[in-house]
C-alpha cells in the first residue's frame, strides 16, 4: 500500500442513508458459467428499480471489457478480478445503492474476503448461489464455451479445467435451473422482504 495517504470524508454512512433515503446492499451471485447469473441479475435489477430502489449490476463479462480488461482466467487473475470487484461493490453499497454482483467467483476464499471487506464497514452482504449442475450448464452451453473447453481450445475453463468451489452456507440457495428465471428472482425478492431489506 502507498504511504502518506489520508482517508477523507465528513458524512457518516448513517447520515448518508438518511439523505439518500435508502440503505446499501450487496447481492453477490456466484455460480458456473451458463448457470443464469447474468439473466437473474438483469431481471432483479429491473424489479428493484421499478420498486424505487436505486440498483446497479456489476457483471463479470461486462467488467472484463473495461476495468478488468487486463485480467485473464488464471487463478491469480480471477483472484484479482474478485478482489477489485469486492472493493467496487463495497463502494456502491456505501453509496447506498443496491449492488448486484454476478461473477463466477469460483473460490471460497475470495468470496469470503468480499464478505469481510463489506462486513468490516457494517455493510450488508448477501451471497446467492446460482446452483446448476455442470451437466445442465454444459448442455445449455449458450456461448459454445463448454464445447471449446472440452476440445481444449479454451484453457482453464471453470468446471472443466479450473475448479468451482460451491458455497456451503449461502444466504440464498437458488436451485431453479429447470424453472424460468423469474422463479429465482422471486426467491431473492422474498428473502429481501423477509429480512426487511425492502418493503
Ligand atoms: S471469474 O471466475 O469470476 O473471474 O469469472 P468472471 O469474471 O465472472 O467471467 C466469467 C465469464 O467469462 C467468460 N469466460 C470464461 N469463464 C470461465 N472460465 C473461462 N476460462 C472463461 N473464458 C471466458 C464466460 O462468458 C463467463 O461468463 P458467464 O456469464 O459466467 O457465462
Amino acid at each position: 500500500m502507498a504511504t502518506n495517504i489520508t482517508w477523507h470524508g465528513n458524512i457518516t454512512h448513517e447520515e448518508r442513508k438518511v439523505l439518500a433515503k435508502q440503505s446499501g446492499l450487496t447481492i453477490w451471485l456466484t455460480g458456473l458459467s451458463g448457470s443464469g447469473k447474468s439473466s437473474i441479475a438483469c431481471l432483479l435489477e429491473e424489479h428493484l428499480l421499478k420498486r424505487g430502489y436505486n440498483s446497479y449490476r456489476l457483471d463479470g463479462d461486462n467488467i472484463r471489457f473495461g476495468l478488468n480488461s487486463d485480467l485473464g482466467f488464471s487463478d491469480d487473475d480471477r483472484n484479482e478480478n474478485i478482489r477489485r470487484i469486492s472493493y467496487v461493490s463495497k463502494l456502491f453499497n456505501d453509496s447506498c445503492t443496491f449492488i448486484i454482483v454476478s461473477f463466477i467467483s469460483p473460490f471460497k476464499k475470495e468470496r469470503e474476503n468480499a464478505r469481510k471487506i463489506h462486513e468490516a464497514d457494517n455493510l450488508p452482504f448477501i451471497e446467492a448461489y446460482v446452483d446448476a449442475p455442470l451437466e445442465v450448464v454444459e448442455a445449455r452451453d449458450p456461448k459454445g464455451l463448454y464445447k471449446k473447453a472440452r476440445q481444449g481450445i479454451i484453457k482453464e475453463f471453470t468446471g472443466i479445467s479450473s475448479p468451482y468451489e460451491a458455497p456451503e452456507d449461502p444466504e440464498i440457495h437458488l436451485k431453479n435451473y429447470d424453472s424460468p428465471i423469474e422463479k429465482s428472482v422471486e426467491q431473492i425478492v422474498k428473502y429481501l422482504e423477509e429480512n426487511n431489506y425492502i418493503k
